[in-house]
């Protein structure tokens, strides 16, 4: 019997990559996936701990999922309910504590125990499984079936050894993981055989990848990603996020050299000052930054930079936050993400005292986030007049319109007759939207030029 499963993704895109995961486990064991809780026998929602608004969402979605549980039950039928992802890892025996809604609490280094833990349920029992086991999850799952278009993600690297004092990760996904090359190598090839064209190497530090290779010995990101760039049919590569002390010498010679490397890098910096940036045990100062941001910008000189900050972390003082604002001004961030401090529970800046009163913390992201939208702004309209390759993604609006990306991760539109999702097409960029652009096809290029 074909059931169906819903799950619902929060945060970062490693917990994206985790969801598809999940119904590659599940689908074996009969449930296909379903676009909402409406009729779906298993609901799981995959969740994010980073900030409290992330892990608050949770609980308010679990309340609805209880009313529809009920209602399922009263009609004689089924809902499973699992939380799996960080909040999971991190609350999920209070939470089962709090909510008898929930049948299943599964920790993001587990999920290929998901359908065993389902297998257990019944007649009033509930299961929780937040192990960090020795053996390797990513050896028990199934290959996946099913891809979303041309792009896919795909996760070499999990955990963290830094431990930012605001930072949950490293105990929600516990300490830095890297897989094996040649393990990484083959789901690449399936990703490929399934018509993908872009892989995005994931890792909560993903350059902190650190793999044994063929041969034997440990790999870094930089001979990794050259390694990958030899298959055939593959165009494009980016890998995320990135931590600025693990920016090595050869992963920066790879962007220099490596053509399928997409010119591209998210490297948050939290912090331009660096009173703050020490509290935050980030390990690296304002100066040692922009050093790095020279020397990348020397190895591949167009390479597109975005960032996350951090505002209003504790003892932030108003000459820290304009160090900040100083730092952006300089660097220029093509696109960013920016956060107010957020205090999480059992991490050591939630217990420092100079906590930034909430006002201040909004009047600054409002300044910061100005100053980065404007930067955005800049940087879209620089770009137009410019040809570039861009990979159609998805149809557009329109009738014969197209969406792509070019190499700098800006979605563009362009109406291109004769092309496919996953084609390459040359284009010349000639508007600008709020966050996109417009562009029209460069005629003399055709799509059989680039197969690869
Ligand atoms: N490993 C990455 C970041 C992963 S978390 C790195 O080191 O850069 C993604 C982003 O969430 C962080 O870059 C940070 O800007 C933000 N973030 C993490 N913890 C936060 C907190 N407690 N409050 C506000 N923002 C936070
Ligand atoms: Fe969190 Fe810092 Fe690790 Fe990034 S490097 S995941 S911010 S502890
Ligand atoms: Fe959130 Fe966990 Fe990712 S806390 S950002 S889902 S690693």
């Amino acid at each position: 019997m074909t059931r169906k499963i819903f799950i619902k993704t929060y945060g970062c895109q490693m917990n994206a990559y985790d969801s598809a995961r999940m119904a590659d486990v599940m689908a074996p064991h009969g449930y296909a996936v379903a676009d909402s809780a409406d009729d779906a026998d298993m609901v799981v929602l995959n969740t994010c701990h980073i900030r409290e608004k992330a892990a608050e969402k949770v609980y308010s979605e679990l309340g609805r999922l209880r009313v529809m549980k009920r209602e399922r039950a009263s009609e004689g039928r089924q809902m499973i309910i699992a939380v799996a992802g960080c909040v999971a890892q991190a609350e999920g025996e209070e939470m089962q504590r709090r909510s008898d809604a929930v049948d299943i609490v599964v920790g993001p280094q587990v999920y290929h125990r998901l359908p065993e833990l389902v297998a257990k349920l019944g007649h009033g029992r509930r299961v929780l499984d937040t192990d960090f086991p020795t053996v390797d999850k990513f050896d028990s799952m199934p290959q996946t079936t099913r891809v979303d278009g041309p792009t896919a993600f795909l996760t070499v690297q999990e955990g963290c050894d830094k431990f930012c004092t605001f930072c949950v990760v490293p105990y929600t996904r516990g300490s830095e993981y890297s897989r094996s090359v040649v393990q990484i190598e083959n789901e690449a090839r399936h990703l490929v055989d399934l018509g993908v064209r872009e892989i995005s190497l994931l890792g909560q530090n993903v350059n902190a990848f650190h793999g044994v290779g063929p041969d034997g010995e440990v790999w870094g990101l930089g001979r990794l990603i050259r390694y990958l760039a030899r298959i055939p049919g593959l165009y494009r590569l980016r890998y995320t996020t990135s931590h600025p002390r693990d920016m090595d010498d050869d992963l920066i010679a790879a962007h220099a050299d490596e053509e399928k490397l997409m010119p591209q890098l998210h490297l948050p910096v939290q912090s331009g000052s660096d009173m703050v940036l020490d509290a935050m045990n980030r390990g690296h100062t304002g100066d040692d930054y922009r050093r790095l941001i020279e020397r990348i910008r020397a190895a591949r000189p167009d390479i597109m930079f975005s960032s996350d900050f951090i505002v209003g972390f504790p003892g932030e003082t108003d000459a820290d936050f304009e160090a900040t604002m100083g730092l952006v001004r300089e660097i220029g961030f093509a696109q960013s993400f920016s956060f107010k401090y957020s205090s999480r529970p059992g991490t050591p800046a939630a217990a420092a005292r100079k906590q930034i009163a909430e006002d201040v913390k909004a009047a600054r992201l409002q300044r910061l986030q100005e100053l980065l939208n404007e930067q955005e702004a800049h940087y879209l309209r620089a770009s137009v007049g410019l040809e570039v390759d861009i990979l159609l993604e998805k149809p557009g609006r329109f009738e014969g319109q197209m969406i792509g990306r070019s190499p700098y991760l800006q979605p563009v539109h362009v109406v291109a007759p004769g092309y496919a999702i996953g084609d390459v097409a040359r284009v010349r960029i000639t508007t600008v939207m709020s966050h996109s652009l417009g562009a029209d096809l460069v005629s003399s290029f055709a799509p059989a030029a680039v197969a690869i």
